[in-house]
């Protein structure tokens, strides 16, 4: 049997949720893989197989996600600390360093899952990559609206020597995209390999206007990789 992507998803994110306990507080992911995590959350809790769960979303799209599924939820003021984030990825390396935010949602994210004990990354195997950067694909940076062309012709000259285009995403419909933060999103496509991951996201971040950026470097302490051979558990 071929498995479609979808398939493939679904499969590490339940899992991922073969980890979670009742009393947990879990950091609930955004995109197409987490959302079939926070499915099967709802599920469990339904079926009283899970108990006493608060979600701390990472997006408005999820957080609407879970009040529809009833998961109790809350936020990082009240629960600073969480057990256990699961959410998806698109890119992951082989030091399970990733690239998130094609989404957009990449600001929460990182807050929910730089405050998780653990966070598990569910990914299908088309996400795996040598280099982060490397799959054609764009690293998502969050900047603030205030003349974001400065800041992306900023960004573009930081990589200039992987031959860097930046652009502002859009919305689809001509408009600039606004994420959950009312910022913007500038899309950095690199020809070639960033070199050190750790320096070119302090200089990334040492830009005024840049609010976060879309490489999590060190944070995830399990992947889970489902692929046409099964499921794969990458642990720190
Ligand atoms: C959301 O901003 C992203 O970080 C997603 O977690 C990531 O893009 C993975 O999404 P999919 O599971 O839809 O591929």
């Amino acid at each position: 049997v071929i498995l479609t992507q979808d398939e493939l998803k679904k499969i590490a994110a339940y899992k991922a949720v073969e980890f979670v306990e009742s009393g947990m507080v879990l950091g609930l992911g955004t995109g197409s893989t987490a959302k079939h995590a926070v499915d099967r959350i709802g599920e469990l809790l339904r079926q009283g197989k899970l108990s006493n769960i608060v979600g701390i979303p990472t997006s408005k799209k999820t957080q609407e996600q879970a009040v529809s599924l009833g998961i109790p939820l809350s936020d990082l003021d009240n629960y600073p600390t969480i057990d256990l984030a699961i959410d998806g990825a698109d890119e992951v390396d082989p030091h399970l360093n990733l690239v998130k935010g094609r989404g957009g949602s990449l600001l929460r994210e990182k807050m929910v899952e730089g405050a998780c004990k653990k966070f598990v990354c569910i990914v299908d195997e088309s996400k795996l990559v040598k280099h982060l950067g490397g799959s054609g694909l764009a690293l998502p940076v969050e900047i603030v609206p205030f003349c974001w062309k400065f800041t992306a012709n900023k960004l573009q000259k930081l990589f200039q020597g992987s031959d860097c285009v930046a652009k502002l995403r859009n919305d689809g419909e001509g408009k600039p995209f606004v994420t959950d933060n009312g910022n913007y999103i500038v899309d950095l496509y690199l020809k070639k390999e960033m070199g050190d991951l750790q320096v070119a996201s302090d200089a990334i971040l040492r830009i005024a206007g840049v609010v976060e950026h879309g490489m999590f470097l060190d944070m995830a302490t399990t992947v889970i990789v489902a692929g046409e051979l099964g499921i794969t558990i990458k642990d720190k």
